[in-house]
Formats: C-alpha cells, sequence, structure tokens
C-alpha cells in the first residue's frame, strides 16, 4: 500500500515501515559512531522498548555494548489494510539490525502492567538469557489495568489548586492561543494517575524478576522522569503527572533495599524534554520544546533521544567512576536543557512567541519534523509515493 501521514490532533494514525526503519538505523549509525561503552551492559530487558526512549535505550545497548535485548511493550502489527504502528516497525527494524550483528534480540508484544507478561517475560529470561544484569523501565501510558485487583486506572494530565492559563501551541498550524486547563476537582485524579505513571509497577517487576532468580548479582534497574522549567510546573511537575513521578522517584529506596542483597541498585534518571509520543499529548508542552530546540540547537548542545541514551549510558550509568548523582539521588541527563543560560533563553522567547513569529523563532519545523518522524515520515531516502510492503512478520516477537 501506499502510506501517507494521516493526522488527528497529536496522533498519527499511520506508520511507514521503511521510514521507521531508517529512524532506527540512523540511530543504530549515531551509537556506534560513539564506539563501545566500556564495561557496559551484557543482557538487558527493556520494558516500554519500542518507542521514544525506549528504543533509543534497547539501540544504546545493544549496539553501543554488544548487549542481548528482550524488548516489552504493546503495539499492533498491520492489519485489514492499515499499517502496524510505529513501535512495531521500530522492533522489526531493530530486530532485524540486531540479528544480521549476530545479536540476541527477542521481544514479547503486550500489556506489560499484567502478570502474564510478567511470567511470560520471565520464562523467556530463563530459556535464552539464564539472567539480566539491567533492566530499564520506559512505560508511559494513559492507562492501566491493576493485576491484583482488576480495577482499571485512567490518568489524567491536570493542574492541582488553580487553573492553569498560559500560551500552547497546535504545532501543526502553528497558532499560538492561550490555553486554560482546570485543577482536579478530587484527589481521586492525584491517585489514578499514581498508579498508572507510578512506580507501583516498576516494584511489581523487580519483585517478580528476582523472586524468579532472573537477575544478576550487580543487578542495574532505571526508571525515567521528568523536572522541566518553572512555567510548565502546574500542568507537569506540580500536576498530577508529578505527582506520579514523585511516586516513581520514591520507589528508589525501595527497590535498593530489595535488591540489596544481590548488590543490585536502582535508578531514576532525569530526562531532557523531547518529542515522543507521549509527551506531544501534554498540552503547553509542545510550545516549550519548540523555543528549547532553538536555543539548544543555537548553542551546539541539541539531544535526542537516541544521544540522551547513548550518554545516559556512556556517561552515566556504566562509567568507572561513582554515578553522578544530584542532592535527591538523581541522575540528570535534563542538566543541558537545565543550564541556567539555556532556560533564560527560553523564558525571553516564551513572553515574545506569537502566531506571527513563531516560524522564526523557535524550531518549531523542528518539533514537526521530529514529530513525523517517529511515524516514519519526512525521510528524504524514502519514497512515500512508492508502493510499500505494511505487513512486515517478525519470528521474534511473541
Ligand atoms: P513513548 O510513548 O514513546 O513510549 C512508551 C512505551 O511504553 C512504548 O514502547 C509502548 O509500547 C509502551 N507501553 C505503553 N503501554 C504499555 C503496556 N500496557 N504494556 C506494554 N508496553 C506499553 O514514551 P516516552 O516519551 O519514551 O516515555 C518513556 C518514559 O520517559 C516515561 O516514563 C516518560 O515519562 C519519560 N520521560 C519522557 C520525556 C519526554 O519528553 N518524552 C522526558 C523525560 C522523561
Ligand atoms: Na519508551
Amino acid at each position: 500500500m501506499i502510506i501517507k501521514p494521516r493526522t488527528r490532533g497529536f496522533i498519527c494514525l499511520t506508520s511507514h515501515p521503511e521510514g521507521t526503519a531508517q529512524n532506527i538505523k540512523n540511530q543504530i549509525e549515531y551509537v556506534k559512531s560513539k564506539g563501545k561503552i566500556a564495561n557496559g551492559p551484557k543482557k538487558v530487558l527493556v520494558i516500554g522498548a519500542s518507542t521514544g526512549f525506549g528504543i533509543a535505550s534497547r539501540i544504546s545497548a545493544a549496539f553501543g555494548s554488544d548487549a542481548a535485548t528482550i524488548g516489552v511493550f504493546f503495539e499492533k502489527p498491520a492489519a485489514e489494510g492499515k499499517p502496524g504502528t510505529a513501535g512495531w516497525y521500530n522492533t522489526a527494524a531493530f530486530e532485524q539490525e540486531a540479528h544480521a550483528a549476530g545479536l540476541y534480540a527477542k521481544s514479547i508484544n503486550g500489556d506489560a502492567f499484567s502478570d502474564e507478561i510478567k511470567q511470560q517475560t520471565i520464562d523467556l529470561i530463563k530459556k535464552d538469557l539464564g539472567q539480566v544484569d539491567l533492566v530499564v523501565y520506559s512505560l508511559a501510558s494513559p492507562r492501566r489495568t491493576h493485576p491484583k485487583t482488576g480495577v482499571a486506572y485512567a490518568s489524567v494530565l491536570k493542574p492541582i489548586g488553580e487553573t492553569f492559563t498560559n500560551k500552547t501551541v497546535d504545532f501543526h498550524t502553528g497558532v499560538v492561543s492561550d490555553i486554560s486547563i482546570n485543577p482536579i476537582e478530587n484527589d481521586e485524579d492525584i491517585t489514578n494517575t499514581i498508579a498508572v505513571m507510578g512506580g507501583e509497577d516498576w516494584k511489581f517487576w523487580i519483585e517478580d524478576l528476582k523472586a524468579a532468580g532472573v537477575l544478576a548479582d550487580g543487578v542495574k534497574t532505571v526508571a525515567y522522569s521528568y523536572i522541566g522549567p518553572k512555567l510548565t510546573f502546574p500542568i507537569y511537575r506540580n500536576g498530577t503527572i508529578g505527582q506520579a513521578k514523585n511516586d516513581l522517584e520514591a520507589t528508589v529506596p525501595v527497590l535498593n533495599n530489595l535488591l540489596a542483597d544481590i548488590n543490585g541498585v536502582s535508578y531514576v534518571s532525569v530526562n531532557k524534554a523531547l518529542v515522543t509520543q507521549s509527551s506531544s499529548a501534554i498540552p503547553v508542552v509542545p510550545l516549550y520544546i519548540s523555543l528549547l530546540f532553538k536555543v539548544m540547537k543555537q548553542k551546539g548542545i541539541h539531544e535526542g533521544t537516541i544521544e540522551q541514551m547513548q550518554r545516559l549510558f556512556a556517561e552515566r550509568l556504566y562509567t568507572n567512576e561513582p554515578i553522578l548523582l544530584d542532592a535527591e539521588g538523581r541522575i540528570r541527563v535534563d542538566d543541558l536543557e537545565m543550564r541556567e543560560d539555556v532556560q533564560e533563553e527560553v523564558a525571553k522567547l516564551w513572553e515574545q512567541v506569537t502566531t506571527e513569529n513563531i516560524e522564526e523563532i523557535s524550531d518549531i519545523e523542528g518539533y514537526r519534523n521530529d514529530f513525523f518522524n517517529l511515524f516514519g515520515f519526512n525521510f528524504d531516502a524514502i519514497d512515500y509515493d512508492a508502493e510499500t510492503n505494511e505487513v512486515v512478520q517478525v519470528s521474534s516477537i511473541s
């Protein structure tokens, strides 16, 4: 079929198999260009492995450190004349490249929040790898069915306390407008969001993996968080999602305790704001990202997901020195985003930005390009008028 982008708001309904493969190849090339990560991970489980920071983590482990990888995610292959999801094609392309390089790579497609998928993952580790020495937790989801109670939780993106009014942009049209987001009406919005995006499921994974004996001595586990600038605090860090991130971060000492007898350690890494399927859903944030990219590109310090994850592995998680942590015990690869000079310039641009000047003073074009790249579009090397085979079979995905 001929596949063109079809968008609805911040969602792209179609994905291009060859374009997503190009995206994966570019990420692999980047990791290879940085050389091998000394003493990097060897057997890695990535939960949330198909898009965003998860696929970038998987690529960094495999191509930066020759790691065997198992990926868990929730994606759809092509069906009934509809292309598969970007994460499906990303994984197909990744596994093909990994296998060609002689690296072990298998994946499990299903609900990572469920006990069944955890058990299936444990069985696969036992059968093929014995144990893993790194567990990356990179899930982002709007809902979770609790495996013990069956209760279905939906997360919300709302401020707590007061209505939040600020600028936002429709990144397709470039129209900048004011948006007012009403605060939560009851604490259930907080508990629901924590149930979906907080640390409980990470803990369940580590408990189950440990009880099954599939965590190696000295195992590391890392999950991802975000802080960002004051201007997004009401909708992000001080909003419902921020409460879930607080909960995720508070899970670190719990896991450290659990892993102490096998010399394991857990970390939260605070990452940079980047264009992913998840972040494009948050109001206000895409406008901030567009301005941030402009400033960081001008200063020559811009990074995408793959640059972030390669740096996390090579310069934070796997060095011979003690891991650099902030006062709260977190890894910070948002260090360049949060630099004072960067934030000052973004804050100035924030005051100025309008529909009329956005193309000029922001990198909204870069935002759009990154967004379409997520779905395999906007790559020069791909002929989007040509027929492509949307059915991509992958025997290593179960
Ligand atoms: P993403 O949407 O690109 O990736 C989410 C992953 O989770 C995908 O692999 C998806 O298949 C998987 N997934 C979702 N629901 C699932 C389920 N029920 N079962 C199995 N797999 C499931 O998101 P992104 O942005 O890479 O986020 C990953 C983490 O990084 C999140 O914790 C997010 O908060 C954090 N983060 C994101 C930032 C950003 O700007 N995008 C910045 C800093 C942190
Ligand atoms: Na991810």
